[in-house]
């Protein structure tokens, strides 16, 4: 069995060092695998964040030597290498070993208003063609496990930018054909720290687990945000 050295960063924003473990290593060994191994074998003091355990509940997200994933699904082997740093989220606040506080990126979510708003009260099934249903489809896959904020150079240096998952979150509802609440999404996402202060570098959606393209999702976003703006300088009667 091969062996690997994990560097963890420990500790709190007070007081922390990297500690390093030996963990044994087989084909289809995962990160979480070996967090877990290190929790119940080497240090009880361990602190990570995880649930499902196959990249649905989207709380296991760490940095993998400077790179953010999901440990569950990040098999140890196909990282090629015997020695691993392991560090919280960038991006978030710390709180302590490798678990940050996702407040911020749930409330940042909610500004978008992530569902479904009407003006009317339709009775019955609001249906859909395949063709419009395809039109947001692979947003619905996001299990908001916030590595695309962690890999956005913005993001991680502007705590105030709304970032990418909150903004294709934005882009899928206002996709949605059943959807009545696009101009409410612009004017939260035209703002300042919305959709312009994203430069297309696609770091996000390389880091998706779910394979979602979050930097697609913003960069259609703007169009629809430059048609509202417009409209909004030449008063041509924007309606929340
Ligand atoms: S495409 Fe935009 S949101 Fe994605 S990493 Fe680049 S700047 Fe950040
Ligand atoms: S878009 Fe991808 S990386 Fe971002 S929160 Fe959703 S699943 Fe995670
Ligand atoms: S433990 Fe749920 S996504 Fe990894």
């Amino acid at each position: 069995m091969d062996k690997v050295i994990f560097r963890i960063k420990k500790g709190t924003p007070e007081k922390w060092e990297y500690k390093e473990y030996e963990i044994p290593v087989e084909n289809g060994t995962t990160i979480l695998d070996a967090l877990y191994y290190i929790r119940d074998n080497i240090d009880r003091t361990l602190s990570f964040r995880a649930s499902c355990r196959m990249e649905v509940c989207g709380s296991c997200a760490i940095m993998v030597n400077n790179f953010p994933r999901t440990a569950c699904s990040t098999q140890i082997k196909t990282i090629g290498k015997k020695v691993i740093t392991l560090e919280p989220l960038a991006g978030y606040k710390w709180i302590r070993d490798l678990v940050v506080d996702f407040d911020e990126f749930f409330k940042k979510h909610e500004s978008v208003k992530p569902y479904l708003v009407r003006k009317d009260n339709p009775e019955g099934q609001l249906l859909q063609s395949p063709e419009q249903l395809a039109k947001y489809k692979q947003f619905t896959l996001c299990i908001k496990c916030g590595a695309c904020l962690a890999a956005c150079p913005v993001a991680v240096s502007d705590p105030f930018y709304l970032g990418p998952a909150a903004l294709a979150a934005a882009y899928r509802f206002n996709a949605d054909s059943r959807d009545q609440g696009k101009n409410l999404r612009l004017a939260v996402v035209s703002d300042a720290e919305g959709c312009w202060r994203c430069h297309f570098s696609s770091e996000c959606s390389e880091a998706c687990p779910k394979d979602i393209d979050p930097a697609g999702a913003i960069q259609k976003l703007k169009v629809q945000a430059a048609g509202y703006e417009l409209k909004r300088f030449f008063h041509l009667g924007v309606k929340d």
